[in-house]
């Protein structure tokens, strides 16, 4: 099966391209700086493309069987890029004849009052609204994020968040493997949410992640106000889904921090 990738360099695409392509999918990716991708001498075809003009599109979905949505620009341009862009693919795919177009989205972007999921949640929509068959799978968050979220909310020196937020942190790897399932399956509109296999307090994942660490800094409890505060307390990022994967977040500490620990 030939599938297209976009978002190929991103968290999700590091960790899909290369399984996909072990698994005998031939892969074309695209970047809007494919050299950044690491070139084709991988086994895989990298070319240049952007969302947001559209730019490249055509040539990308040309003589593919599927696409595999992953890009996205979460803080600037989101509407442009998530939403129009998504359209500009969809369309260049239907043109090109794609039989199937996989988008990965997030648990909670329909609860969740925060731009970027409407984005996210209006991007669903334009594929369902496309004129390829699709399907869509929404996945809670990937470890990477949640430790950069947890270094941003770290940098003037204690770790500032609301402890009783609950998120499920979900290996890119395992999500990697449920969109080639899905691949093969082929279209089937939303799929079952998938997560992580346990669900976190964040002052469980911030402790844990300081430990890994060696850092000593304190957690600063900050309550987030509002309908966010409540959504994200009562577990709108997470599920009840199964399966989850099985990858935790120690694990994801361990493989990262290893003993070598940091400050
Ligand atoms: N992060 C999470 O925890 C999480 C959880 C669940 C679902 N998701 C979803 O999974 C997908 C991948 O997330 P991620 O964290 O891997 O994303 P990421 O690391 O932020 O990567 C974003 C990707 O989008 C590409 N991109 C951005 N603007 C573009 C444009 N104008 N044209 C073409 N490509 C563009 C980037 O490629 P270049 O910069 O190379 O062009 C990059 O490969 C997203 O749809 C996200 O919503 C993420």
């Amino acid at each position: 099966m030939r599938v297209l990738v976009t978002g190929a360099t991103g968290r999700l695409g590091r960790v899909a391209v290369p399984r996909l392509r072990d698994e005998g999918f031939s892969l074309r990716a695209v970047s809007r700086r494919p050299g950044a991708g690491g070139g084709d001498g991988d086994g895989v075809e990298w070319m240049a493309a952007d969302l947001a003009t559209g730019a490249g599109l055509a040539e990308a979905v040309a003589g593919t069987d599927a696409v595999l949505h992953l890009a996205s620009s979460p803080n600037r341009r989101t509407h442009e890029i998530d939403v129009l862009g998504t359209r500009r693919l969809t369309v260049a795919a239907g043109h090109a004849g794609v039989r199937h177009l996989v988008y990965v989205s997030i648990v909670g972007v329909d609860r969740v009052p925060l731009g970027y999921y409407r984005h996210k949640l209006a991007a669903e929509q334009v594929v369902a609204a496309g004129p390829v068959p699709w399907s869509v799978l929404r996945a809670t968050q990937f470890p990477g994020f949640l430790a950069e979220l947890l270094a941003g909310a770290s940098r003037l020196g204690p770790v500032l968040g609301d402890p009783a937020v609950l998120a499920q942190p979900v290996d890119p790897g395992e999500v990697a493997d449920r969109l080639a399932m899905l691949l093969r399956a082929g279209p089937s509109h939303r799929v079952a949410d998938f997560g992580g296999p346990e669900v976190l307090r964040f002052d469980e994942a911030a402790r844990s992640w300081l430990a890994a660490r060696r850092s000593r800094r304190p957690l600063l409890p900050v309550r987030i106000p509002g309908r966010l505060g409540r959504e994200l307390r009562a577990g709108a990022l997470t599920t009840t889904a199964t399966p989850t994967g099985t990858r935790t977040w120690a694990d994801h500490l361990a493989h990262t921090y290893g003993g070598t620990g940091r400050r």
